[in-house]
């Protein structure tokens, strides 16, 4: 079946108010992140992906250094479990591959890590916490 999504790598300049609906709903209401750690000035230069519901809802996204750090990927909790967030990291991990990318990384949530294990990301060194919430940087070659 199709899936009942699209998926594309957009600009923060055309993608902000989208983008910002959705982390403000899973990241700042949903975890608690302070509003101040959520919004930083890397958000202008990644490259983020988007999820949207064959309607046009905005429904999950990513973003992604132009080093291969990836980071902040959310799916709305009506969303999940429906293969969207795993088609935001091939967007990220496709468009790696083709621009030669050597890794690719995530500070990844402890609670997700089995969410990374699936695309054969490793673990890299301690648990550290970061907006009050258990980290460890996760790794995954792709050369
Ligand atoms: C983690 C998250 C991005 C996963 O997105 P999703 O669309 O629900 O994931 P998918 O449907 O693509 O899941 C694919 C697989 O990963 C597993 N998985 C997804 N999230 C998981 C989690 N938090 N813990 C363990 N396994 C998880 C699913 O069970 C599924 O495996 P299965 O097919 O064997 O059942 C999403 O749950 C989310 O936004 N959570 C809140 C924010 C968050 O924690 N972000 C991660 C920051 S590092």
């Amino acid at each position: 079946m199709t899936q009942p999504f699209t998926v594309s790598l957009v600009s923060w300049h055309d993608g902000e108010p989208l983008l910002k609906a959705i982390r403000t709903a899973v990241f700042i209401k949903e975890q608690g992140v302070p509003e101040d750690m959520e919004w930083d000035e890397h958000d202008a230069t990644c490259r983020h992906a988007l999820a949207l519901s064959l309607n046009g809802d905005a429904i999950a996204c990513g973003r992604m250094f132009s080093n291969g750090h990836i980071g902040r990927i959310s799916v709305l909790s009506e969303w999940r479990g429906k293969m969207v967030g795993t088609a935001i990291m091939e967007a990220f991990l496709n468009y790696a591959d083709a621009h030669d990318y050597p890794q690719v990384d995530v500070d990844a949530q402890v609670q997700a890590k089995p969410f990374y294990h699936r695309f054969d990301f490793v673990e890299r060194g301690e648990v550290f916490m970061d907006a009050g919430i258990p980290h460890i940087k996760m790794l995954l070659k792709l050369k």
